[in-house]
């Protein structure tokens, strides 16, 4: 099957997030009816796609900061579909979603928002544990009190990226510098909320 035949083919734009773990993200968006939810690193909307019917139903504000020029997957066993705005423009129509879009490194966009005035935060990016570091010092203090954050590609095994930068392990480094232990994880995806 070529790319362009799997992208057209799926149900759901292509990415590693798994239905449980959409089943996750979706729990956290019912946590805060009327809530503003920020995703860092949104590829092509697959993750997006799981809590957007929920969202919608509950009011949400849903923000996607991404740079869209990712080069190259994280995962050398897959052929990816390029990391295209305009791909996931058109899977946002596909899906009916009403997103809005930031074009802007994770770290810089935290500047947009006010403190305390977002319900949910989702990260994806780069999965480095500087980075990860980074967008949680700048991202933090926007978050509301009780709100969530959550992690995708916590805990990681190095065996999944095959050798390829040992540093897509180390989400869990970083959060657990943080926070200790995150208080829940259901497979990849670890959650702390804000006390
Ligand atoms: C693993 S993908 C995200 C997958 C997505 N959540 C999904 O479910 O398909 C990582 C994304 O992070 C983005 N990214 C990497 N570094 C970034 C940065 N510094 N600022 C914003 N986005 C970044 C990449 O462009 C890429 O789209």
């Amino acid at each position: 099957m070529t790319v362009r035949e799997w992208i057209e083919s799926e149900k759901r734009p292509f990415g590693w997030f798994t239905d449980t773990e959409g089943q996750a993200y979706i729990q956290a968006v019912k946590h805060y009816p009327k809530g503003v939810i920020v995703e860092l690193g949104s590829y092509l909307g697959r993750s997006l796609s799981y809590i957007l019917p929920a969202a919608k139903e509950l009011s949400c504000e849903v923000y996607a900061v991404d740079l869209w020029n990712w080069e190259k997957s994280a995962d050398p066993t897959v052929q990816c579909p390029p990391c295209s705005l305009k791909l996931f423009q058109r899977n946002l129509e596909r899906m009916n979603a009403s997103v809005i879009i930031i074009v802007s490194d994770s770290v810089k966009a935290a500047a947009q928002f006010h403190p305390e005035s977002v319900s949910l935060i989702m990260l994806d990016t780069t999965h480095r544990c500087d980075d990860t570091l980074r967008e949680i010092d700048a991202w933090w203090p926007n978050l509301k009190i009780g709100g969530i954050m959550l992690f995708h590609d916590y805990g990681r095994a190095s065996s999944y990226w095959q050798g390829r930068g040992d540093h897509y392990t180390f989400v869990k480094e970083a959060v657990d510098a943080r926070f200790g232990k995150p208080e829940q994880v259901t497979q990849s995806l670890a959650l702390v909320t804000k006390k």
